[in-house]
């Protein structure tokens, strides 16, 4: 038994897997298993999910939703490209949490999506009782997964699922900084005329108009953007005032979509953030990646979910990186983590996070908001 677990190690490397007390041929049968991913939501983003998912041979997917036979009719679809992209996964499509079970990964996408004129704040409500449901359904049936929640108000539906669920909190996670740190490096990648590959862009703080873009340490192949900028349009007020344009685009960029799509928000980019952050989880990449984390103590925040760079891996969130933020920074950080303090406050006020998340994720005396230093 221990000699098979050596040579099969990197296979249970995979979360959600445990060895202890399986025989040797339940090893051998564990072994050959794909990772299993768990759609909870197959509406746009989740179908991306799944699509992107099969193409890359991630893993098994269930696509979970309450809409009768949507996700059938949607992982069928995808499956049936198999003879052309020559995938081999297994799709399936239910309407029955039962199917979830044994899930490594569980992606969330249930609840509603913008429209025209809303905020993200203004779904809070709604996106609260779905992510409720889901968050028990995952405890119920699939007790050993991890959870990377994409539903919106993002920060605010974490935190919940993490309650709900009440598993540790590296193992319960958000998608928002990679999509955000993306669009800003789209938009740097456009003004500079350069390729998006050799931009490194990071964006921290909550999922929300107060987002913080890093312009210092946004830069291109290790140049300075800033220094390409003032290169460019040589005038250093030419070169602030553009990139300040960029800093406001990126913050309003799902705004942007919303209003353009009329009847729904971004979809295609959201999944390929989320499958960066499933590809690093499930490969035990040990990724750099900005994700919506709980911190304790780490960036002066105790006991609250925000966008902050960590280490993605087989264990979910296994580190948070911290980055020397200067006074301006730290200020618009703390005026974005006071916007995910609001969030939870009102999740309080109208009885989602309970007592029994005192217990849980708020049980220590500090935590409150805590601004050290
Ligand atoms: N974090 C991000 O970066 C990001 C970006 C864009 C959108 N979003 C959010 O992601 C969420 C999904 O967006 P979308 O475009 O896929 O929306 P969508 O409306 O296309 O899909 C949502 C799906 O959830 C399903 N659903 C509703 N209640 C459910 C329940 N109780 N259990 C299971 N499924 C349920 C619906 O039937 C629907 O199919 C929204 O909340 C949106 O605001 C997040």
């Amino acid at each position: 038994m221990s000699n098979v677990y050596i040579i099969l190690e990197p296979v249970f490397n995979v979360p959600g897997r445990r060895l202890a007390g399986k025989s040797q041929k339940e090893v051998l049968a564990v072994a050959f298993q794909r990772p299993k991913i768990a759609l909870i939501g197959g509406g746009q983003i989740g179908g991306v999910l799944a699509q992107l998912s099969a193409l890359r041979e991630l893993g098994d997917i269930v696509m979970f939703d309450i809409v009768e036979n949507l996700p059938r009719g949607k992982t069928l679809d995808i499956a049936e490209a198999a003879g052309v992209d020559h995938f081999d996964v297994r799709l399936i499509g239910t309407n029955d949490y039962r199917d979830i079970a044994g899930a490594d990964l569980c992606i969330v996408t249930a609840g509603l999506p913008r429209k025209p004129g809303m905020s993200r704040e203004d779904l809070l409500v709604t996106n609260a009782k779905i992510i409720k449901t889901t968050g028990e359904n995952i405890k119920q049936y699939a007790p050993d997964s991890q959870v990377m929640v994409i539903s919106n108000p993002l920060d605010a539906m974490v935190t919940l699922m993490q309650h709900v669920t009440g598993f540790p909190p590296n193992r319960v996670y958000g998608q928002a900084g990679v999509l955000d740190s993306s669009r800003f490096a789209t938009f740097l990648a456009w003004e500079l005329g350069v390729s998006v590959k050799d931009i490194n862009a990071l964006v921290l703080g909550g999922h929300g108009d107060r987002m913080v873009p890093l312009v210092r340490y946004a830069n291109v192949g290790g140049i300075p953007a800033m220094e390409l900028l003032e290169r460019k349009y040589g005038n250093p007020f030419k070169a602030r005032e553009i990139m300040a344009s960029i800093v406001d685009r990126t913050r309003k960029a799902g705004t942007e979509v919303v209003s353009l799509l009329k009847n729904g928000s971004a979809f295609y980019s959201p999944a390929a953030a989320a499958i960066q952050m499933a590809t690093a989880v499930l490969h035990d990449e040990k990724r750099v990646l900005p994700a919506c984390a709980y911190l304790d103590g780490e960036y002066g925040v105790r006991g609250y979910y925000v966008g902050v760079p960590v280490v993605l891996g087989k264990d979910g969130v296994e580190r948070i990186v911290e980055v020397t933020l200067n006074e301006e920074e730290r200020g618009m950080f703390q005026h974005s983590v006071a916007s995910v303090v609001k969030l939870i406050d009102d999740m309080r006020r109208l009885g989602f996070l309970t007592a029994a998340v005192d217990e849980t994720l708020f049980s220590r005396p500090e935590h409150e908001l805590k601004l050290i230093g």
